[in-house]
């Protein structure tokens, strides 16, 4: 028999159908058992007498009439509360065990491994189901509204060569060529440069970005994903404009209960912002309380450089002083490349960052087109010779032929955690690294088998 969704069953009063899905709670009254059952666009109360036994959460077949409730037992709570199902027959695909963790709670005191190891269990529990239903309309949202305007949706490789995003690389190495490695990317910000130079001007893609330091509430372990964009022959202001506009238009189709506190976004010096609030991400949110208020703002001008700490990876010696603030592509502000080489302290960057109650759900830049000027940021940032060549193939792309250009990556797990409240980025993501680094159900990392090390030329110490 074709399957009814419990959505449409409120249309059909008086027919029979054959419902499909989840026993979401058995109430057994001796001869009569209530049984909610539970699909992906909801539940229903069914009924029924002598019913053959059947444990929560086992998958089952229901086929019976769908009739009004009597007034006084009428729902108000679920979409489908003014009806019932009558069973008229119940089969049961699969049994379900008890299971391991409660699902039917916010799930927030529930211990992290458990809800990971268990995570397509975690995934029932209604706040997360609907967590990932909504980000999948956000990515929607976000994708048509690019292709609208004329961006293009490029892949880029995800074995590859080490990115300067300032965190570690992961390394994996390769069997063809023993003792070499691939890193994965920390952010596709080379290739899609790259791409500028080849003409595509304009670029997204929904970017896996891989970057292993440590991990916090706002910080996924392991791996995230960005809204990676890239635009040719744009301004810093084109950039904002445009992000401003799509993010404002996301929030009134896909939350229209949440409202923008200020519009358009205001704008703050990095430097107003530090003096100002103390810090570069500030909170503009009136009422912190109020699930519905959300606080946009930009953050620019930042200083190009910061003074180098030892805890930096990916710049070299460690023997320079500065140090790149966000990354070494970013254009220095026109009016203060004189300072460059005398007071590199004084350069402002045509850096922006993404602000969204009180968390930096988004980074960006206008980038350096003249090889001159990389060759002087590289040395200024201590690199050797050695350094230097690692990035060789932009300064080479860029002589023949690169047009102005600059982008934004908004961290897609950072935002849905803003946009929803939620304390964490692992709530918002199918399958989160725990904070230890082990990832859901599939408990990885593990041990590789001597075979595999022997091929890839690798001895374990
Ligand atoms: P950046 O390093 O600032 O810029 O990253 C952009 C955005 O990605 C998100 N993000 C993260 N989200 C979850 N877990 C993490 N570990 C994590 N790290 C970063 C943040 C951040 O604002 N290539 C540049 C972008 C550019 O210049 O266009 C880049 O990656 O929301």
């Amino acid at each position: 028999m074709q399957r009814t969704l419990v959505s449409e069953s409120t249309k059909k009063i008086g027919e029979t159908v054959t419902l499909k899905g989840w026993v979401n709670t058995i109430r057994d009254h001796g001869k009569i058992t209530f049984i909610d059952l539970r699909d992906r666009t909801g539940f229903i109360q069914c009924v029924g007498k002598n019913l053959e036994k059947v444990t929560t959460e086992s998958v089952v077949e229901i086929t019976g009439k769908v009739v009004e409730r009597p007034e006084k037992l009428i729902n108000p709570n679920i979409e489908t509360g003014k009806v019932e199902l009558q069973i008229e027959k119940l089969k049961i695909f699969s049994l379900a065990s008890e299971l391991p963790l409660p699902i039917d709670t916010d799930g927030y005191d529930i211990d992290e491994n458990v809800r990971n190891k268990f995570r397509y269990l975690d995934l029932r529990r209604p706040r997360m189901n609907k967590n990932i239903r909504i980000r999948s309309k956000v990515t929607q949202f976000l994708r048509n509204y690019l292709i609208n305007l004329d961006f293009i949706e490029i892949e880029t490789p995800i074995l590859t060569k080490t990115t300067p995003e300032g965190a570690r690389d992961f390394l994996v190495p390769s069997r063809l060529q023993q003792g070499k490695f691939y890193a994965l990317p920390q952010s596709p910000q080379q290739y899609k440069q790259l791409l500028m130079v080849a003409g595509m001007e304009r670029y997204f893609q929904f970017a896996r970005c891989f970057r292993d330091e440590d991990p916090r509430s706002d910080r996924a372990y392991g791996e995230f994903t960005q809204l990676d964009m890239e635009m040719s022959f744009v301004e810093q202001n084109d950039i904002l404009d445009l992000t401003e506009k799509m993010f404002s238009k996301l929030v009134a189709e896909i939350f229209p209960e949440k409202q923008i506190q200020k519009s358009p976004w205001p704008r703050i010096s990095h430097n107003e912002a530090v003096k100002k609030y103390g810090n570069d991400k500030p909170d503009l949110r009136k009422n912190k309380n109020d699930p519905n208020e959300l606080a946009f703002c930009w953050i620019v001008d930042f200083p190009l450089f910061v003074e180098q700490s030892k805890d930096d990876f990916f710049h070299g010696s460690g023997t320079a002083k500065w140090a790149p603030s966000h990354h070494m592509f970013t254009s220095p502000h026109p009016d203060d490349i004189k300072h460059l080489e005398t007071n590199p302290e004084k350069v402002r960057g045509l850096q922006h960052d993404m602000v969204l109650n009180g968390l930096e759900v988004g980074g960006g830049s206008i980038r350096i087109s003249d090889p001159k000027i990389q060759e002087k940021i590289f040395k200024l940032i201590g690199f050797s010779e050695e350094q230097r060549d690692q990035f060789s193939h932009m300064l080479t792309a860029f002589t023949y032929g690169v047009p102005p250009h600059g982008g934004i990556a908004p961290g897609l797990d950072r935002f849905m955690m803003a946009i929803l409240g939620e304390p964490s980025v692992r709530e918002v993501m199918a399958y989160p690294t725990s904070s230890s680094g082990q990832t859901s159900v599939l408990d990885a990392p593990s041990v590789a088998s001597d075979g595999q090390l022997k091929e890839l030329g690798i001895k374990v110490k």
